[in-house]
């Protein structure tokens, strides 16, 4: 186990459920980077997770309608260690800007005999021994915040005072129930608490392995149950160390409402958010005006409207989000083939076949180690003119000693299908080592190369 997370929670206002003038920071380690796996096993796990993403995704015929959030691998990438309850509980959470609710899995998973919980790091939570437990009624306010919950069916009945707030959502990855609570969550070493409603989950149905031994997920998502939402805040930011140097040294730092400022004299560029759709759960993600992919000087043949929010179907939607919980980068295929095509036009004879060994990491396109400095940066272009630089080393990576390839994939396929094979998911792999501030009184992402170890 590596050092304890730090989060830090500054609260200037009193412990009202939902609080204004909050500032949070959470300290994250990459899940693999906790457990010391070489880089080799921690792009292996990290592809594995991308796989099993895109086979969940297909395989919930009817269920879930989002494209890709949180999936069983498009998960756990970094996480923070939090307090619940008086006295305190230890937890752990995936970050998830792709999701709403925060959860965790508790006690009354062993009361489940058709389902069951994960095993996870620390032992589950039990409200039973927490002073500020609170149960939330099917007909409180706040079990009528969000899709996640089920509000009573009215409000007539004399008993709704006493029927619990149902939790019932899906993911990628599967599904968890339980109920709706509120407790005090506690950010590191302060003292200072902040109350929440959480999902208190008493059975998870999930790709096994997807938690990665956390107890459950903070979502970061535009929703009314998430971090952001109940603290009241009006920005978030982060900065990614690199998935291949020691996370565990330099962790990756999340601040809620009071975001660091800009980092060193790289510039600044901001490019404004698409407006969500209303529909559950597209109304969660952050879509982004994107409109091009150039690969070095390159631009490539690709219509702007394959990547812009469109609705697809009634109630699907479909578009470019970005997104903490993805791993790797999915385009919608026409541009990954244009992408893949171009790139292979500009490496020429360097391109080679990888190793049967190297197979897992799924890549079409692989290149000797030695020719890595040929890889062109991409820049991809945003509606208002912003341009983002995407480095090589973000989007491309050592599979072993001898071989670097491409870690950029399609969202389409033979199993995938609407919306997911017409989304494009911005991963956190290609945002490693930028700072990021999610500004949402203004409806604009900032961006900035950083080194996020200097933070
Ligand atoms: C409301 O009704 C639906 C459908 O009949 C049911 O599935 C759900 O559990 C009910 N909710 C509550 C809080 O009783
Ligand atoms: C509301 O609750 C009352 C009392 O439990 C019940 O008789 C009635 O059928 C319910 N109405 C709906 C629409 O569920
Ligand atoms: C989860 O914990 C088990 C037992 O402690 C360990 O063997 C396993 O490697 C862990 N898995 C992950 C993904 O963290
Ligand atoms: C951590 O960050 C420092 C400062 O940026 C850097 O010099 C060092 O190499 C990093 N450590 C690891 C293990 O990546
Ligand atoms: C972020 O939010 C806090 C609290 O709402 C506010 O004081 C601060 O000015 C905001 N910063 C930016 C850069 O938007
Ligand atoms: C697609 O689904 C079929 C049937 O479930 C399965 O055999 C096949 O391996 C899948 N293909 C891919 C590329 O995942
Ligand atoms: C996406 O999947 C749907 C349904 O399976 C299919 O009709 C559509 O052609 C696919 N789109 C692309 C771009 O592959």
């Amino acid at each position: 186990m590596a050092r304890p997370f730090l989060l830090v929670a500054l609260l200037c206002a009193s412990l009202t459920f939902i609080t204004t003038c909050v500032a949070l920071h959470l300290e994250l380690t990459h899940v693999d980077a906790k457990e010391g796996c070489t880089v080799g096993e921690r792009l292996r796990r990290a592809t594995e997770r991308t796989r099993r993403r895109r086979l969940a995704s297909s395989s919930m015929a009817g269920g879930v309608t989002a494209p890709v959030h949180w999936a069983g691998t498009s998960s756990p990438q970094y996480i923070a260690e939090y307090l619940i309850g008086e006295p305190p509980q230890r937890a752990e959470a995936i970050i998830d800007t792709g999701s709403n609710l925060i959860w965790t899995q508790c006690s009354t998973c062993h009361l489940s005999r058709v389902t069951s919980c994960f095993p996870q790091n620390f032992p589950l939570y039990d409200p039973s021994l927490s002073s500020t437990a609170r149960a939330v009624a099917c007909s409180d306010a706040a079990c009528a915040l969000g899709s996640e919950t089920q509000p009573c069916n009215n409000t007539s009945s004399s008993s709704s005072n006493n029927t619990p707030c149902v939790v019932l959502t899906s993911y990628g990855a599967g599904e968890i129930a339980g109920v709706l609570g509120t407790e005090t969550f506690t950010f590191g070493s302060s003292n200072e608490v902040s109350p929440l409603a959480f999902g208190c989950i008493a059975a998870t149905k999930l790709t096994p392995g997807s938690l990665n031994n956390a107890s459950g997920l903070i979502g970061l998502g535009r929703g009314k149950l998430s971090l952001v939402s109940q603290l009241g805040a009006t920005n978030f930011s982060y900065c990614l160390t690199p998935y291949l140097s020691d996370a565990t040294v330099n962790t990756s730092h999340l601040f809620v409402g009071s975001p660091a400022g800009p980092m060193g004299e790289a510039p600044v560029t901001s490019v404004p958010f698409v407006e969500s759709p209303s529909d559950d759960p597209f109304n969660t993600f952050y879509f982004l005006p994107l409109t091009g992919i150039s690969v070095g000087q390159v631009k490539l043949d690709v219509p702007t409207a394959a990547f812009d929010l469109r609705q697809v179907s009634p109630g699907m939607w479909a578009g470019t989000f970005i997104d903490s919980g993805s791993p790797f980068t999915s385009l919608v295929d026409v541009a990954y083939q244009a992408l893949r095509s171009e790139l292979a036009r500009q490496l020429g004879a360097s391109v080679i076949v990888p190793l049967p060994n190297d197979a897992d990491v799924e890549s079409e396109l692989c290149v000797a180690s030695g020719d890595a400095s040929l890889v062109p940066p991409l820049v991809l272009h945003f509606g208002g003119g912003g341009d983002a630089v995407v480095p090589p080393e973000n989007y491309w990576a050592p599979v072993d000693t001898d071989t670097a390839c491409m870690v950029v994939y399609s969202s389409g396929g033979p199993n995938t299908t609407l919306p997911s094979n017409e989304t494009t998911v911005i991963g956190n792999y290609m945002q490693q080592n930028t700072h990021l501030l999610y500004d949402l009184a203004n409806g604009v992402l900032s961006f900035q190369p950083a080194d996020c170890s200097s933070m």
